[in-house]
């Protein structure tokens, strides 16, 4: 649905109206049209997720500016991969027809998402950003860690509250209207949520005579997002293939041999394509002009990464800072430096 003068909207676990570049564009917008228009132009919301929609405009607009962190991340941890998290542009949605089908891809991507979303909401209702939610209320009082006694203070990220609220908002899909992919989905996206809240740390102040740190003041915070996106990116790599039961009602592993699947993994149908040559059916790029490492043997390499296809070589010139002399005070000179770089890009369709 590509109705923004720059933007667009899309589902993946969570309606998000994408809205690049232009933040003032999109404010104008959303002053202007209001959000029953946007709501009500997100494909694949049910009644119930356009009223949340109209209800929380605002934090649909938050939502939505934090799609491009997620994302990176996702491209951050597949930058050596065939498949490097890309998106289509102004598809119908960001990731085209790759989401139509339940790879393990997929499964990534919808539990990137749904974490993605509740880091972004946690964070803004911190931030003051929201005048639903703000730090968690329950972190009060005094507690204690191993290091001794400590007096909750400063601003706790309330997690939970974010979870549930992408919860309302995601699994509202009727049950019967629930098939295979949905099941799929609903755990992945489960598994995403849950994955922010391992990493959440306890995060100190010192007080007292001279700094003894006889007295702490103390808060929750979530760490960084790449730890949940490391933590993803393990999960991935050892996903479990399964097939949802007959009455459709749950799954089991796909192969007997393998284990199980707990909460916490992630899950998928059907078997990824190679993601070799373009096609827009599957959702594959094809790796065509992608930069390949000619001595790695991995999924970097470019015989894995250039599908047998072979690969170009080029010498560019690269430009970095270097001789960086500090000086008093307080600056830090430095030349540039010109290195001659070979650079390995795969042949193919681009
Ligand atoms: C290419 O791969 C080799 C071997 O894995 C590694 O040592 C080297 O740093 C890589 N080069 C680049 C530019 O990443």
């Amino acid at each position: 649905m590509n109705f923004l003068p720059s933007g667009i909207c899309f589902y993946v676990s969570v309606a998000i109206c994408w809205l690049p570049a232009k933040v003032h564009a999109s404010r104008w917008y959303m002053g202007t049209l209001g959000s029953q228009v946007m709501c009500d132009n997100i494909p694949g919301l049910v009644n119930k997720q356009r009223q949340l929609c109209r209800q929380h405009p605002k934090v649909m607009q938050v939502i939505g500016a934090g799609v491009k962190d997620w994302i990176s991340e996702c491209q951050h941890q597949f930058r050596n991969h065939r498949w490097n998290c890309n998106t289509m542009g102004r598809d119908q949605n960001l990731f085209g027809r790759l989401l139509l089908r339940s790879s393990r891809e997929v499964a990534f991507v919808y539990a990137i998402s749904s974490a993605g979303v509740v880091y972004t909401l946690a964070r803004a209702c911190s931030r003051g950003e929201l005048n639903t939610c703000s730090c968690d209320p329950t972190k009060k009082g005094s507690s204690h860690d191993a290091k001794g006694s400590f007096d909750w203070g400063g601003c706790s990220d309330h997690v939970e509250h974010a979870i549930r609220f992408s919860q309302i908002f995601v699994d509202t899909k009727k049950r019967e209207e629930r098939d295979a992919r949905a099941i799929i989905n609903l755990h992945n996206n489960r598994a995403g949520r849950k994955a922010v809240k391992r990493f959440m740390n306890l995060e100190c102040k010192c007080h007292g005579v001279s700094g003894s740190c006889s007295v702490r003041t103390c808060w929750q915070a979530m760490a960084d997002f790449r730890h949940t996106g490391d933590h993803l990116r393990k999960r991935y790599n050892s996903a479990v293939q399964v097939a949802v039961n007959q009455y459709g009602t749950g799954f089991t592993a796909a192969h007997t041999h393998f284990k199980q699947p707990s909460k916490n993994d992630l899950v998928y149908l059907e078997d990824s394509p190679d993601y070799c040559i373009r096609d827009q059916d599957s959702g594959s790029m094809g790796t065509g002009g992608r930069v390949c490492n000619r001595t790695s043997h991995s999924m970097e390499g470019c015989e894995v990464m250039c599908c047998g296809q072979g690969y170009d070589m080029s010498r560019v010139s690269r430009t970095t800072k270097c001789e960086c002399k500090f000086h008093w005070c307080c600056a830090v000179h430095c030349r540039d430096c010109h290195q001659q770089v070979d650079v390995h890009i795969c042949k193919g369709q681009t």
